[in-house]
């Protein structure tokens, strides 16, 4: 990817693709935001996509997608079993990977439930670096738990670290001298979601999958995210910096024993999947795929979203496709510090992401200030990001709350889908909401599913806070919207 420089020395992501396919998008009044948040609970989860402006909820499942791979669609082949197509994405996962099998599922969960599945048993350990909600659900399911070995660095929301997605590694030779019968496997998960999108370094794979193999287990990464972890290890890495993404896939690959995935992210399509080295662990897994996915040549998925996945994968592999979203995320990331609004550094990828324990200092961490900032955001700007704190967490067995060690408000930039007007408007509504943060108030519960609470969880806010907020939006903006 060759630099391009503005004249005017301006930093700005240029975009590196055409638009050539648009989705009309409507920005309803202030008025209408407030009754669509309370109507949803105030979780953006509930909220209608025709209330929404910019959905910066994921990027999961939503990514633009190609030419190539719109095209690729169109050959798709059907059959229920022995499917052209399959054929198609296990040799691009062969080409890329190096891994000779594949067990395809609906989406990356499904993928975590199988493995989890035929290695997690009560009293299991599971080390990590962070957890996954989804992840950490389908072990503790099961009975096992989740043990997070990310250096110190990684939850300090402000940091110059390049890879604070990286694993402390004398805990985890600790960990494994101590309980290692109760450990089936490591696993790594790239991208590190939760704690922004912060990846985790070549080298520190490398070094884990060392321990671990050394100790006897099996090293398995969640590679969701691998797309955006690989243009850090390219852009931040000294050792990498000469290898091409092929080179630092295989690098990594080389060194894990299972690779899994959402498809929904790493592929930019939908559907997901475990690409695997050995026959016998495949075959360990094998059964749970006719059983609860489809047969094995398409697992749940659409064979339409397998042909984008392949092409989806080979794209990956090309540097001008994942720096986009990085490019973007660092944009946005940047302006808001120039406007002093506390985000995570440094940007990571995925999204940006709003510190709501220093945007709200002033909500306690009981009242969910992540979902409070959520609600308020969606208000101010029709901007539906996701609380990636408290209440993405799950009640202690004892029923007490847990929590989160850190409280972000996520807004994932889908790869490819805005424009840097649309950012802008994003930065602008964010400040404006910055100063008047004092008019935003906590949430409680008033519905509370006992597991995964944040999809479908309703609150209330504490106070009339979101008619203030909108009373002040209506000061300021007169008519506009
Ligand atoms: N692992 C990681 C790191 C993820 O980010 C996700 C999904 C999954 C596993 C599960 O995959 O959705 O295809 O079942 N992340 C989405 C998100 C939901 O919005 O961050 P899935």
């Amino acid at each position: 990817m060759p630099e391009i420089r503005f004249y005017s020395g301006d930093e700005i992501p240029l975009e590196l693709h055409k638009v050539r396919i648009v989705q009309k998008l409507d920005l309803v009044p202030v008025e209408r935001r407030a009754q669509a948040i309370d109507e949803a609970g105030y979780n953006t989860f509930l909220l209608k996509n025709k209330d929404i402006f910019l959905d910066m909820l994921t990027d999961s499942g939503v990514n633009a997608m190609s030419d190539r791979q719109l095209a690729a669609m169109m050959i798709a082949d059907d059959s229920y079993a022995g499917s052209a197509t399959f054929t198609r994405l296990t040799d691009k996962l062969k080409e890329i990977f190096d891994t000779d099998y594949f067990l395809p599922a609906h989406q990356g969960r499904a993928a975590e439930n199988i493995i989890a599945m035929t290695f997690v048993k009560e009293g299991s350990i599971i080390p990590m670096n962070y957890h996954f909600t989804t992840t950490k659900a389908h072990i503790t399911r099961l009975g096992g738990s989740v043990e997070e070995l990310v250096t110190d660095e990684g939850v300090k929301l402000v940091s110059d670290n390049p890879f604070k997605g990286d694993f402390d590694l004398g805990r985890l030779e600790s960990l494994l001298a101590r309980c290692s019968d109760r450990i089936p496997f490591v696993r790594i998960e790239t991208g590190t979601n939760l704690i922004g999108g912060q990846p985790v370094s070549l080298g520190n794979m490398e070094a884990v999958a060392d321990i671990a193999h050394r100790h006897g287990k099996l090293v398995v990464m969640d590679a969701s995210l691998l797309q955006d972890n690989l243009y850090f290890i390219k852009t931040r890495e000294a050792a990498a910096r000469d290898l091409s993404l092929r080179e630092i896939t295989r690098r990594i690959s080389d060194k894990m024993d299972i690779i899994y995935f959402s498809a929904r992210k790493l592929g930019f399509a939908r559907g997901g999947g475990i690409a695997i080295h050995d026959r016998s662990l495949y075959l360990k897994m094998r059964e749970l795929v006719p059983m609860f996915e489809g047969f094995l040549t398409y697992g749940g998925m659409s064979v339409r979203e397998m042909e984008a996945m392949t092409v989806g994968l080979d794209e990956t592999m090309d540097m001008d496709v994942v720096s986009q979203g990085p490019l973007f995320i660092k944009y946005m990331t940047d302006e808001l510090l120039a406007r002093a609004v506390p985000v995570v550094t440094p940007a990571g990828g995925l999204g940006c992401h709003l510190d709501a324990t220093r945007f709200l200092p002033h909500v306690a961490q009981q009242e969910y200030p992540a979902g409070a900032l959520a609600a308020a955001v969606y208000i101010a700007g029709g901007i539906r990001g996701m609380e990636r704190g408290t209440i993405s967490e799950q009640r202690e067995a004892d029923g007490s709350e847990h929590l989160a060690s850190v409280e972000l408000l996520r807004l994932a930039l889908p790869r490819r889908v805005f424009t840097l007007s649309q950012v802008k408007y994003a930065v602008d509504r964010i400040k404006w909401l910055y100063d008047h943060r004092d008019l935003v108030g906590g949430l409680r519960f008033v519905e509370e599913p006992s597991s995964l609470r944040f999809f479908f969880g309703r609150l209330e806010p504490v106070s009339d806070w979101p008619l203030r907020l909108v009373n002040a939006f209506r000061k300021d903006f007169g008519d506009s919207l």
